[in-house]
């Protein structure tokens, strides 16, 4: 459910880029933006009826230590899950998802395109490729079953869409087997009537059927109760049309061409042995990675298989770059990012937003301020728009400096069935989910 509200959307300003030493933390201020929502919505008496009803983390038991770290609800024998799909009302039906086919996977591709995430605004929708969500969808074990649709019975359109892939997180020190839940689109036409949570039962029912009882997620609105709150940052890379789209404004006492200046990378990157990460770099990458994320409160639990599918480079869905010594050919640092456009909503000239997401990046060597200009310059030259990243892992050490902008919206994370006694920092988050 990787509802990122805002993170298509518009940066508050593109100036003040400043850092300043005294000003609280962004994951201080988030906390503290979390617990005021969370207060402001009891106080209203806004009930989460169906959340409510769930193995998740509730509202009311914010701040009681004394539950227990791990599992809400323990497993129950596969046998005693239920065997038949959840009920739909009368004029839809379930369908198993062959992303493999090429109709079916332009289906989703269509639903999604037209009734994904947008910004607070409306200026802009999610815009996820097919190659994209072929790869999203299909990691080492994944289960077709898991690819949810719902169809209307008599012209068999596809209304509702909801996703699951199998992934080890770490939680602290517990490496626990989870569904990554994604993906979750009701046609506009059907908001609303209740089918997101019938949706949400049945792919859990799903993986129960695989003997998995977690679950991972993102959304950008806040439901009981996030594990971590997060925000994304922008980073302009072609200030002339992010300004033209309204993406971004020009900043006070700016003009154009000073924007223009202010944004411009040089021709090529600068870090000595920089190059595109390729099949024999996998053994090498995924112990640098194992290494690094290890000091992260939440993170993936990365195999050789699982390097190899999410960080080899695909084609206009995944980049990743390492530094190799130009003397001894150790990799010593990595970074990557994936291709997540967004369409445009209604503006005459410019039909889509080309942006690349921050994913993992790992700093031995290289400082990461230096190898992630490295990577804003590849962005650059593959012609991305914008570089998005979020203030998660080491993140923060660069963005202002890199001239990120703050977002205006907030990515929550959350687990099923996973009780964590408090909520972790962003930069404690050693997660990127798509
Ligand atoms: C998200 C979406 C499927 C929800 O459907 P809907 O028709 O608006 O809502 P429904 O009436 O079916 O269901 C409402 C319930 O779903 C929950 N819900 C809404 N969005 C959710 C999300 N992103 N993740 C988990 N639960 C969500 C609501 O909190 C509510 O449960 P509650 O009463 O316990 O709070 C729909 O708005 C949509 O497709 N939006 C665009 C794409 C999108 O934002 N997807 C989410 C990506 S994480």
């Amino acid at each position: 459910m990787a509802d990122r509200n805002g993170s298509t959307g518009v940066p508050e300003e593109t100036q003040n880029l400043m850092p300043n030493e005294n000003a609280p933390s962004e994951s201080d201020v988030s906390l503290d933006l979390l617990a005021q929502k969370v207060q402001e919505s009891l106080a209203l008496g806004n009930r989460h009826k169906f959340w409510e009803t769930q193995p998740v983390g509730q509202f009311k038991d914010i701040g009681d230590t004394s539950l227990p770290e791990g599992p809400i609800e323990p497993p129950t024998p596969i046998s005693e899950v239920k065997q038949e799909p959840y009920n739909l009302p009368n004029l839809y039906e379930w369908v198993t998802c062959d992303i493999d086919s090429e109709e079916m996977c332009a289906e989703v591709y269509n639903l999604l395109t037209n009734n994904y995430v947008e910004d607070d605004e409306n200026m802009f929708r999610f815009n996820y490729s097919k190659e994209f969500l072929r790869w999203a969808l299909r990691p080492p074990g994944y289960f077709k079953s898991w690819h949810i649709g719902v169809r209307v019975k008599s012209s068999k359109k596809l209304v509702a869409f909801i996703t699951g892939v199998p992934a080890r997180i770490r939680v602290r020190d517990n490496v626990v087997t989870m569904a990554e839940v994604n993906f979750l689109c009701v046609h506009k036409k059907l908001r609303s009537k209740r089918l997101a949570p019938v949706m949400i039962k049945e792919v859990t029912r799903r993986v129960h059927l695989e003997n998995i009882w977690q679950a991972a997620y993102t959304a950008g609105v806040v439901l009981p109760t996030p594990v971590s709150t997060c925000q994304y940052w922008h980073r302009s890379l072609n200030p002339k049309k992010l300004i033209d789209v309204g993406f971004s404004r020009l900043g006070a006492r700016m003009t154009m061409s000073r924007t223009i200046k202010l944004y411009k990378l040089p021709e090529s990157t600068v870090t000595p042995g920089f190059r595109k990460m390729e099949p024999h770099d996998v053994p090498a990458v995924t112990r640098l990675l194992r290494e690094y994320l290890s000091q992260f409160a939440i993170a993936p639990d990365f195999d050789e298989n699982d390097v190899e599918h999410w960080l080899l480079p695909k084609e206009n869905v995944v980049d990743s770059f390492l530094v190799a010594s130009p003397e001894t050919h150790e990799i010593t640092d990595f970074c990557s990012f994936y291709t997540l456009p967004s369409s445009i909503l209604g503006n005459p000239n410019y039909s889509t937003l080309k942006a690349a997401y921050s994913y993992y990046n790992v700093s031995t060597k290289t400082p990461l301020l230096q190898l992630m200009n490295d990577a804003l310059i590849v962005a650059k030259q593959k012609d991305f728009d914008v570089f998005n990243a979020l203030d998660v892992m080491q993140n923060e050490s660069f963005l202002k400096e890199l001239k990120f902008g703050p977002g205006d919206g907030k990515l929550h994370y959350y687990l099923y069935n996973y009780r964590i006694r408090q909520a972790v920092l962003a930069s404690e988050l050693g997660l990127v989910l798509l």
